[in-house]
């Protein structure tokens, strides 16, 4: 949500709006209705999403969808912004990471702690997920999920076909990019937006600097890290995967992208795992008809990204009752094991049992609590976990500028780096 922060504007039209008793507006919604805004519209993601419908119906409320198609929801976040700008927003909306603080700031958000309290939350879920659900000290969000970004999807028959193996290193990528080629198949596939080459690119950060870099470069913003030798080198093989991708890329969404993995017209993908909900929806399995492993490089690290809904505040008592009962689904175990395994995503809570997940989850799961415990656990950037949004922004142009400059240098691109943390102090 670039717009947000860019804006004390924003903020103080909003506390007009809630002087004037505006807030109350998302109290028209009718009884027991629930409006979610969420940016779930891929394939995988819609039937994901479904299962929460399903499940709140069942409670004998009603679900108003509010689908606003984006990969990474930045167009979401822009709807939310108008809406809350005129004073209705929904009653749940998709936000997370830093961004919950931004909202809760504004004093639009509701409180869950009694939900809280009785599914016992704090017990279930790691410090690491429930320090961003709760603004203030106060329950404010639910998380959903834990999602890993740094994957490396492929097709093991293209891989098979090119006589090659899924890399291991940077070396290993370029080299099978190579023989893919040469076979007649795009190496990597790749949309071009903001946040897919950012996606990209913290990963290639990851695994350049390791996880206590990365987290001085895009948490801390520190000068030195951002300018530093290992930044230079690590824009620079960003740009050199340039030559594994294919000249359809500007503005191809991320899904599309995995379809070409699934079609055998690409071989390899670098996404979050969502990516798997494509794969799963059209019946793959993990490891026989597509693998997953880590970018290279980072097989000790773990980049997460947590998707959660924050409640926003309603003077409407079933309403109230209707966004309490989403709140509360969604870490019933239920919804954790089937939306989960959909998803592509592991629990948000690691009590429940994971035999009925596929190989790639389990192994998120394990490498999901080793990475907390060696401290590699780093939040993601291009995935609205790590920095304010604004900051966010700002390093989203810079990347995406710098990999399709044709004369920006890996320094020049740094340096802006360097100048966009600055205005963040
Ligand atoms: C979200 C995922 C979503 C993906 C693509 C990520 O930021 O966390 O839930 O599937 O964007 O839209």
């Amino acid at each position: 949500m670039r717009a947000l922060t860019t804006l004390p504007l924003f903020r103080k039209s909003m506390l007009g709006l809630a002087m004037a008793g505006a807030l109350g507006a998302a109290g028209q919604t009718q009884a027991g209705e629930v409006e979610v805004l969420h940016w779930w519209t891929s394939g995988g993601e819609a039937k994901a999403v479904g299962t929460l419908r399903d499940l709140l119906e069942a409670e004998g409320h009603e679900w108003k969808d509010f689908a606003v198609a984006g990969g990474a929801g930045d167009s979401a976040m822009t709807v939310l912004k108008s809406r809350a700008m005129s004073g209705n927003p929904p009653a749940a909306a998709q936000i997370k990471g830093p961004e919950i603080q931004e909202w809760g700031e504004l004093g639009l958000l509701g409180n869950l702690d009694s939900v809280a309290e009785e599914g016992n939350w704090e017990e279930l879920l790691p410090g690491v997920v429930s320090d961003m659900m709760r603004h203030d000290g106060h329950y404010v969000a639910v998380p959903v999920n834990v999602h890993r970004v740094n994957w490396l999807w492929a097709n093991p028959e293209v891989l098979e076909d090119a006589g090659v193996e899924m890399p291991t290193t940077w070396d290993e990528l370029f080299a099978a990019g190579e023989a893919l080629r040469e076979a007649g198949y795009v190496p990597l596939a790749h949309g071009g937006q903001p946040w897919q080459d950012a996606t990209t690119f913290e990963s290639v950060v990851l695994s350049l600097g390791g996880s206590d870099f990365y987290r001085q470069a895009f948490v801390e913003l520190d000068e030195q890290a951002l300018q530093s030798d290992t930044m230079i080198e690590a824009l620079t093989t960003f740009k050199r995967l340039r030559e594994l991708m294919d000249e359809g890329m500007p503005g191809r969404d991320w899904n599309l992208a995995t379809s070409m993995v699934i079609e055998g017209e690409a071989a390899m993908q670098i996404m979050g795992d969502w990516a798997k909900g494509e794969f799963t929806t059209a019946d793959m399995q993990a490891g026989e008809d597509y693998l997953c492993a880590a970018v290279p490089g980072t097989d000790e690290a773990f980049t997460f990204n947590t998707d959660s809904f924050a409640m926003f505040q309603l003077d409407d008592d079933e309403a109230r009752e209707a966004q309490k009962t989403l709140a509360r689904l969604i870490l019933e175990p239920e919804f954790q094991q089937t939306f989960n395994q959909i998803k592509g995503s592991i629990p948000a809570r690691p009590d429940l049992d994971m035999s009925e997940f596929d190989r790639c989850a389990k192994r998120s799961m394990q490498d999901f609590q080793a990475a907390r415990d060696a401290d590699t656990l780093v939040p993601s950037m291009a995935h609205r976990m790590a920095m304010r949004s604004d900051v966010q922004g700002a390093f989203f142009d810079i990347i995406t500028n710098y990999f399709n400059s044709s004369d920006m240098t890996a320094e020049a691109a740094a340096q802006r780096l360097v100048k966009a943390a600055e205005l963040a102090m």
